[in-house]
């Protein structure tokens, strides 16, 4: 699951470097290698100049993105914490964020990066307590979408978030609150 994690971090790079390269150097490094390809359509890599330095901007352009901590990337979707805050509002009836208060569902306090079912004091499902998952953001993710479809024999009464850019932005906004 981390392999989504980055190959979404590589799309929206992408995207990026696509927009912030305009006209400059990106056009230039791009003629040559259109040219070769009409000029011999049979080569067998006629873009790869162009490729490997695309592989570097991109790169570069990830490294930015990751270091202005620009959302949560879960499968090619950006998080918003903010927005994800709103849809956490569908949580709050069973779960609260402070450490120790545990309602109808345990406290998510710390939830990312937590291994399931050990939230102390709370009563747990043996489905969610023996299942061995590790709450990281790609779980959580894929949990939220369908509990019971993930977590077969859970007690969690929810029938899960379908949209999955809202999922993103919850589960960001989990994260933003989980350090
Ligand atoms: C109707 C009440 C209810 C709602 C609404 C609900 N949950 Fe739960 N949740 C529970 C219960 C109960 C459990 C414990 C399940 C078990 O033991 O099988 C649980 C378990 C969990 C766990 C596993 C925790 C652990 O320590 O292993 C996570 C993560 C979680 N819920 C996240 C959420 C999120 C995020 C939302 C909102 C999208 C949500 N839940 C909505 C009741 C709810």
């Amino acid at each position: 699951m981390k392999r989504n994690f980055l190959m979404g971090a590589a799309a929206v790079a992408g995207l990026m470097t696509l927009s912030a390269c305009g006209g400059g150097a990106g056009s230039d490094a791009n003629a040559p290698a259109a040219e070769e390809t009409a000029a011999a359509p049979a080569a067998e890599e006629p873009a790869a100049p162009a490729e490997g330095e695309a592989t570097e901007a991109t790169d570069a352009a990830a490294t930015e993105t990751a270091d202005a901590g620009a959302g949560l990337q879960l499968a090619g979707l950006t998080g918003d914490p903010a927005k994800g805050e709103k849809v956490f509002a569908l949580c709050r009836s069973c779960h609260v964020l402070e450490e120790g208060v545990n309602r109808v569902g345990p406290s998510l306090y710390n939830v990312v990066g937590r291994k399931s079912g050990t939230v102390a004091g709370f009563s747990y499902s043996d489905a969610n307590k023996n299942s061995g998952v590790t709450w990281t953001t790609d779980v959580l993710f894929e949990y939220l979408k369908d509990p019971k479809g993930f977590m077969p024999g859970t007690k969690m009464a929810f029938p899960g978030i379908k949209n999955d850019q809202d999922r993103a932005n919850l589960v960001a906004y989990l994260e933003s609150q989980s350090k």
